[in-house]
């Protein structure tokens, strides 16, 4: 049985048999086919911050799949009255066939997957958002920007850089992230991708010159400057992150063809520019469906590898 809590759990192979898979569940669904690869199957989602596009796709991906979803907020379970994870985990893991969890700490989730009887997947924690890189990449992919791709992350060395730090290692692409010093990616993290890079061929560089990591390059991403449990920071954030909003004039730095991604919610005149958000380079609505294609694949994936 496998978990999908962090992207380095993977191979470079399984992950790209799991876009395959996407790619070809979206097309069924383009053509109006709906198979139901997990029918009378149950998914648990456990959530304890917000969201709106891992809640949905989850839900209609499973609800497609011919199976169900369970919406639990921490707000209305005893999880958020304290009961253990570990008894929380046994209970729902024998009733369900997968659980989804969105929560804070790496640790809780993996501590929920150490006692559990069923898949456990990361709807994303403070440190990772795996299944939405899923879907980043796949989106690349359909836009022929998955031959050796220059990515430029730019923003906060957050759960989004720490997932493009793990997907970039083992995928073997070049990767620059560029931070406002004091707002860098966690050094373990780092380790870990320098040590899959030494494997896959990955170039990572990591800076503090936005200009620096968009030069040339053929994708350009970002995320929020105040991640969710941030939101008391937001004053300082808005000030140290100063010259790091993707913009018209730093997306000029890039290849005529970049295209721009953003995992979303996006603030508009913070990370990103209003016109970079709306142009044409911008595929962030694609990105967001592809949560959907790609998540419903990891489900299906993830089920078979129970045999
Ligand atoms: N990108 C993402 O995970 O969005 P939600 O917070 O709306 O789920
Ligand atoms: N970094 C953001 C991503 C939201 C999808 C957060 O953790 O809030």
């Amino acid at each position: 049985m496998r978990h999908f809590l962090t992207l380095n759990d993977f191979t470079k192979e399984e992950i790209l048999e799991i876009l395959d898979l996407a790619i070809k569940i979206k097309a069924e669904v383009k053509r109006g086919e709906i198979i139901h690869r997990l029918e009378d199957k149950s998914l648990a989602m456990i959530f304890e911050k917000s969201s709106t596009r891992t809640r949905v796709s989850f839900e209609v991906g499973i609800t497609q799949l011919g199976g169900h979803a369970l919406f639990l907020s921490s707000r209305d379970t005893q999880l958020g009255r304290g009961e253990p994870i570990k008894d929380t985990a046994r209970v729902i893991s024998s009733m369900v066939d997968m659980v989804m969890i969105r929560t804070y700490k790496q640790k809780d989730i993996e501590e929920f997957a150490s006692y559990s009887k069923v898949p456990v997947i990361n709807g994303l924690t403070d440190e990772f958002h795996p299944v939405q890189l899923m879907a980043d990449y796949m989106t690349m992919k359909e836009n022929g920007k998955d031959n050796n791709p220059k990515v430029a992350y730019v923003g906060d060395g957050n759960n989004m850089a720490h997932s493009w730090l793990i997907l970039a290692s083992i995928l073997g692409f070049e990767l620059r992230i560029a931070t406002p010093k004091g707002y860098e990616v966690d050094e373990d993290i780092l380790k870990t991708a320098l040590k899959n890079a030494k494997k896959s061929g990955a170039v990572i560089k990591i800076g503090n010159d936005p200009k620096e990591a968009v030069k040339e390059c053929d994708v350009v991403t970002t995320d929020t400057w105040i991640s969710m449990g941030q939101e008391d920071e937001k004053e300082k954030r808005v000030k140290d992150f100063k010259g790091f909003m993707v913009d018209n004039s730093l997306m000029g730095l890039a290849k005529d063809d970049a295209i721009f991604l953003h995992c979303l919610p996006a603030y508009r005149e913070y990370e990103v520019s209003e016109d970079v958000l709306e142009s044409k380079q911008s595929l962030i609505f694609e990105e967001a469906e592809n949560r959907l294609h790609a998540q419903k694949a990891i489900l299906v994936w993830l089920d078979n590898q129970r045999g």
